[in-house]
């Protein structure tokens, strides 16, 4: 099989997954469509219904005094967004926003296109119902850092413990009964379960010989380590934000949620508070609908600040360059960040047997691994998915192809290193890179996708800290259960990594060649700049953003968890302000 062939079948299945969504097999589980009049009036009005949007919108109307306004832009999650097995069909059809990143001329040029394919979830539940389910909080100094670029100590760790909690329903023995249990929530709306399956704990074993942990529970704080991962999967079926927030209270009567309707501007008046929204609903006719309380942005890190600049929020310059009048000047898509993935490939043993999916799993057994430059550090510099394979080339591809975009020559390559063999497919990422990128406006049209710079790189510092953390990785090559297989480093042929004379040569060229994102897009309105530390929009009244947007900094690990806790700390901030007044 070549990479034409595997993108073509996964296209294929697409087309008839789209054909399958006709019959809305699972539209009996959301709340129905609600749309609102012209000058319709609501308590609060929530734009998009993500893995934030979601956590408000169940929140919010909690209060059944409360009248509260969902305006998301897209439609129904359709079935195969249920199905674990089923993620790499998801990205680049109807249901993402489909964003692209500019050609920065140095990363992303070994790739099928000289750009990446920024996956965002344009459907009820957002990106998480998209994701790859990884279910892990990060380190108690991510949220410690949080609390000191707030200055607002609510938002360490150790405070938004309470929040982890309410938000989770685990019910694994293994979990309940260990050590950890009273870090994690069994009575909250998103159910989580765990890897179980034996496949890993080899490699577990491996990492343990080379000094590294093996970690119980990496969500009770202590994160340095390999380990299971939990995934935001329960009873087969995946726990999108739609799924765990709102479709248990899709009755309630007083949320509005109306759907395929896009948010194009918020209202401010002349005394700077938000007031309504404008927007296009799916027939194509232009409304507003009012706030009485508060207006909640919640459209992700990509669409959140291009909404507040196209309505007047953001850098002075840059709205003043677009005819956009300003009425809060603010660092706006200033501070960009996601976790750059460098994918490591290593064959291990010869295997003839493939491992047969179980359709309501994660698609193949997987571990995590939180590891440190410097020994002696309590925290981690890197992160690592760790994906299993057995004599399966096409499974590899379609990671390769579909869910990343790697070159064509490097499919090939790992194709070659699946057939009858076992492959251990690797994500690797720093925690906390130092590399920051911009979301700028590419016009006034709301229907034009932002300009996004992911910044990959452009610390310097970040490209020796990726070189670090791969050698110190792959010394796994040197453990028992590696050495016994005669297991090796995929060392790819790059045409332009050959004049590489030493080591950290080749990987840094390596790193150049096989990037991605890891899809944590982040930090774009953080909380410290742009938001006060209760998410209120510096200089404009009754207006909130609560998403990825709203970071100070990433936290180390997939972030859907950290979204969903500033969310549920964030309906707390509103529910107290409102009970005050
Ligand atoms: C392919 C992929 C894999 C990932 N894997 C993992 C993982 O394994 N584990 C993990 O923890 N995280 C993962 N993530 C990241 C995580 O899912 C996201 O960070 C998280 O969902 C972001 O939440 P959000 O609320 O900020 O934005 P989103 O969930 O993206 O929600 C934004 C919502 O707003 C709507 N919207 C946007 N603009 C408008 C507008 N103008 N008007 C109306 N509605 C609008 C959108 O349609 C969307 O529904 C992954 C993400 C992707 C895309
Ligand atoms: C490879 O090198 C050539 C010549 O220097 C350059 O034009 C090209 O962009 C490089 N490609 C990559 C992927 O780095
Ligand atoms: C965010 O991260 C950068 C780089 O790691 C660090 O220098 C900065 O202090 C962090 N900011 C906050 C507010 O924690
Ligand atoms: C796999 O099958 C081939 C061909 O039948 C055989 O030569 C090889 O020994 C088998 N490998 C293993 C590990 O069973």
């Amino acid at each position: 099989m070549d990479v034409g062939t595997a993108l073509a079948s996964v296209q294929a299945i697409k087309g008839a997954l789209l054909l399958l969504s006709a019959l809305a097999l699972t539209s009996y589980k959301w709340p129905v469509d609600k749309p609102l009049s012209d000058s319709a009036t609501c308590d609060y009005i929530v734009i998009g219904a993500g893995t934030a949007g979601s956590v408000m919108a169940n929140r919010l109307s909690e209060d059944p005094r409360s009248i509260v306004c969902v305006i998301e832009a897209g439609g129904d999650p359709p079935l195969e967004t249920e199905i674990p097995s089923l993620f790499a069909y998801l990205p680049k059809t109807y249901m993402d926003w489909n964003f692209i990143s500019e050609d920065d001329g140095y990363t992303a040029q070994y790739r099928q296109q000289t750009y990446l394919n920024l996956a965002q979830g344009k459907v009820l539940g957002g990106s998480s119902s998209l994701n790859h389910f990884y279910h892990i909080r990060g380190d108690p100094k991510d949220y410690d850092d949080w609390a000191t670029a707030t200055g607002d100590d609510t938002w360490s760790w150790q405070n938004l413990i309470p929040y982890f909690i309410k938000s989770e329903r685990i019910e694994d023995p293994y979990i309940l009964n260990s050590q950890s249990s009273k870090y994690c929530g069994t009575n909250g709306y998103m159910g989580i379960t765990r890897e179980s399956r034996d496949l890993p704990l080899k490699y577990l074993e491996a990492f343990k010989e080379m000094g590294h942990k093996i970690i119980e529970n990496v969500n009770a704080g202590d994160t340095l380590g390999f380990f299971l991962p939990m995934f935001t999967i329960f009873g087969g079926v995946r726990q999108s934000s739609a799924e765990s927030f709102l479709s248990p209270i899709k009755n309630r009567e007083n949320l509005f949620i109306m759907k395929n309707t896009l948010v194009t501007k918020i209202v401010i008046d002349e005394n700077l508070q938000a007031t309504g929204v404008e927007c296009k609903t799916s027939d194509g006719t232009s409304i507003t609908i009012l706030a009485q309380k508060e207006i909640i942005v919640s459209a992700g890190a990509f669409n959140s600040p291009k909404l507040l600049m196209l309505s007047g929020i953001g850098p002075k310059e840059h709205l003043e360059s677009f005819g956009i009048s300003v009425v809060s000047d603010l660092p706006v898509g200033e501070n960009s960040q996601d976790h750059m993935a460098v994918i490591l490939v290593h064959q291990l043993e010869e295997t003839n047997d493939t491992l047969t999916s179980d359709p309501s799993q994660f698609p193949v057994p997987t571990f995590v691994g939180f590891g440190a430059i410097d020994k002696t550090q309590s925290y981690p510099d890197y992160v690592t998915l760790n994906l299993i394979s057995r004599n399966s080339p096409a499974a590899l591809m379609q990671l390769c192809s579909s869910v990343f975009s790697l070159h064509e020559n490097i499919c090939a390559q790992i194709y070659a290193a699946g057939e009858g063999r076992e492959v251990l497919f690797s994500v690797l990422s720093l925690g906390r890179p130092l590399s920051r990128g911009q979301v700028r406006l590419q016009s006034t049209n709301p229907e034009d996708p932002p300009k996004i710079y992911t910044g990959f790189l452009s610390a310097t510092l970040d490209l020796q800290n990726y070189v670090d953390s791969i050698l110190d990785f792959v010394r796994v090559t040197e453990s028992s259960y590696f050495t016994g297989v005669g297991a090796q480093t995929i060392y790819f042929d790059f045409p332009n990594c050959s004049s590489a004379t030493n080591i950290r040569d080749y990987w840094e060229c390596y790193v150049l060649h096989m990037m991605d994102t890891t899809f944590h897009y982040s930090a774009t309105c953080p909380m410290g700049t742009v938001l006060d530390s209760s998410l209120k929009v510096v200089g404009v009244n009754k207006l909130r953003v609560v998403d990825a947007s709203a970071m100070p900094n990433l936290t180390s690990g997939n972030i859907n968890a950290a979204v969903v806790v500033l969310a549920e700390k964030a309906a707390d901030i509103i529910k107290r302000s409102q009970s005050c007044e």
